[in-house]
Order: C-alpha cells, then structure tokens, then sequence
C-alpha cells in the first residue's frame, strides 16, 4: 500500500484500528471524563483528549484517535482533521525529547540556522526524525516568543535560552546519556510522554514545577524601560559562570517520569538576568551559550547615548 514519508497511507481505507487493552482503556476512560467534564460542549475537550492520549503511547495513533471519537461523540475523520493540523501532536513513534530549534528569523540569524544543521549532523538524523536510541527527535520550530533569547532551543516545550552550536551539542548528548538537564527558566523537564499529560489538563505534582516561571527577557526590560523614558543598562548580560542554568552536578533526569524537580537553578533564579557591565567571558556549562551576551543596546552606542525612546520623551 502507498505511504507518505510520514507513514500515511494513500492507498485503500484502513480498517479500523484496534482499540487499546481492557486495562488501558479503563484508565484513559476516567481520564478522559475527567477532562470531558470541565467543558459545557464535550468536544470542546478534543485538543486535550489529543494530549491525552499521546501521554500514553507518545504520538496519536489511530487507536488513540478513534477513542477520542468514541468519547466525544465525533467522526474519527473530525478527530484527524484536528490532530493533523497541530503541530504538537505527533503522528508517528518519537523520542522523549523534542528537540526543536527555532529556526524562525531572529533565531536563524543569531544562531538558530547553525545549530540546526549542526544537529542534524551531530544526532545523524533529518527534520522529523529520531536518534536510534529513541531518546532524541530533532525538529525545526517556528518563533516561541522567545525572541529575546534568541537563539533558542526547546525540549519537550520547555525553554533553552541563547544557544551556540556547541551548547546545543551537549544538550542533546546529556539528553541522551540520561544527566540532568535544567531549562533556562519554567518548570523542570520531564518526558515527552509527562509533557503531554500535564498539556491533557493534569497537574503537574513536581516539588516547585508550579511556581517556577520565567518573566520577560532583559532585551524586553531593555526596550520597556527605554518606552518609559529611562536610561537603559548600558549591556544586558544573562546568568553566567558556574551557578548558571544547565550547570552540572545536580541530580539526573527521572527517565520516564521526569526529575523531581527543583525548583530553580542552583544560585540563580529561572529569569533573573542581571545587567552587568561587561561579559564574564567563556560560559562554563556546555549548554549555555557563549555569544548570548553582552547585547548592545541603544544606550550603549555612543553615537545614541540616551537611546531612542529616551530622545523621544525628551
Ligand atoms: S524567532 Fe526564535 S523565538 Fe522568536
């Protein structure tokens, strides 16, 4: 039978898919009432069923599909509709790390490009496609609106702030080999598979993976005190050194359930950059980025030493 690439057939009608093991379904069932009941339209319940059912098996399959059908009352051709239109919803077997580089403009042009195509050589695999360990699946991602810590990578959603192809390398050899990765700020990483259910709508019961968050980045801080008048810090330096995010020494991932969870990284908190006046050199944990400061700003260049917004209200 004729497939795509992705392993879609484009031959005859399939038949239908077997449902999942008496246990299984037993459980996704009561899951999914739970999801079902906080909507006053139960397909309203349709993109976290999706998450649902891809925290079991890791991608949405067919099975997964009809039984979100069969919950809510849909056609598995509506289901389809929807779980081929999201991005974040995978359509075949993958890693438990997503690895996505934002290849987006400001990303390509600070980084995002190169380490892209360093990766793909680095994991020995293309867009879309996963290391043969299963641990890592390599994408490109558009802009996650973390343009000012461009440029970014991003596991399992969660944030890995100004990367170099050298930072990036280690990431995902770390991801690999097990260690302990830290996001630059939000919540603890967990697996693919976690990362969906906490997406199904389920809390997220880590020791501090609640609270941990992260704010606007200092180029933003920059340009709104800029807006407001004010004098800007004359470079925005992010956490360097060796208390910095990513650092190692802290315990190891939790594998299938994720790590237990820290609040913050170790010395320095999740989005607290700080201005200093001058870069701190070489970064000393490999996933950190050596070029993602200092950034000149306006108020730095001497030719603009107030910066515009501040000429502006001047
Ligand atoms: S362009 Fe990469 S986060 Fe915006």
């Amino acid at each position: 039978m004729t497939t795509t690439p992705e392993g879609v057939s484009l031959g005859m009608p399939q038949l239908p898919p077997p449902d999942y093991p008496d246990d299984v379904r037993a459980r996704l069932e009561a899951d999914a009432r739970q999801v079902i009941a906080r909507y006053p339209d139960s397909r309203s319940a349709l993109l976290p069923l999706l998450h649902l059912v891809q925290s079991e098996e890791g991608h949405v399959t067919r099975t997964g599909q009809r039984f979100c059908a069969e919950m809510l009352g849909l056609t598995t051709a509506e289901v389809t509709a929807v779980a081929t239109f999201y991005s974040m919803y995978r359509r075949k077997p993958s890693g438990d790390y997503q690895v996505g580089v934002c290849t987006n403009t400001l990303c390509a042009v600070m980084g995002g490009d190169a380490i892209f195509e360093a990766l793909q050589e680095h994991l020995g695999v293309g867009n879309g496609e996963t290391t043969g360990d299963g641990k890592v699946t390599l994408e490109h991602i558009e802009c996650n609106a973390a343009c000012d810590f461009a440029p970014v990578v991003m596991v399992n959603w969660e944030f890995f702030d100004n990367q170099t192809v050298e930072s990036a390398k280690g990431l995902v050899d770390d991801l690999r080999a097990g260690a302990r990765v830290e996001p630059t700020r939000g919540a603890p990483l967990c697996t693919f598979k976690d990362t969906a259910r906490i997406l199904a709508g389920f809390p997220d019961e880590r020791p501090g993976a609640v609270e941990a968050s992260g704010g606007a980045g200092p180029a933003s801080l920059v340009g709104l005190r800029l807006a407001k008048g004010e004098t800007g810090p004359a470079r925005v330096v992010h956490p360097r050194g060796s208390e910095a995010p990513g650092s190692a020494g802290s315990s190891g991932p939790s594998g299938s359930s994720g790590p237990s969870g820290s609040s913050g990284p170790s010395g320095s908190s999740r989005d607290g950059a700080s201005h200093d006046p001058a870069p701190s050199g070489q970064p000393s944990s490999k996933h950190l980025s050596s070029h993602d400061a200092p950034q000149d700003t306006s108020a730095s260049d001497p030719d603009h030493p107030a910066g515009p917004a501040a000429e502006e209200g001047e």
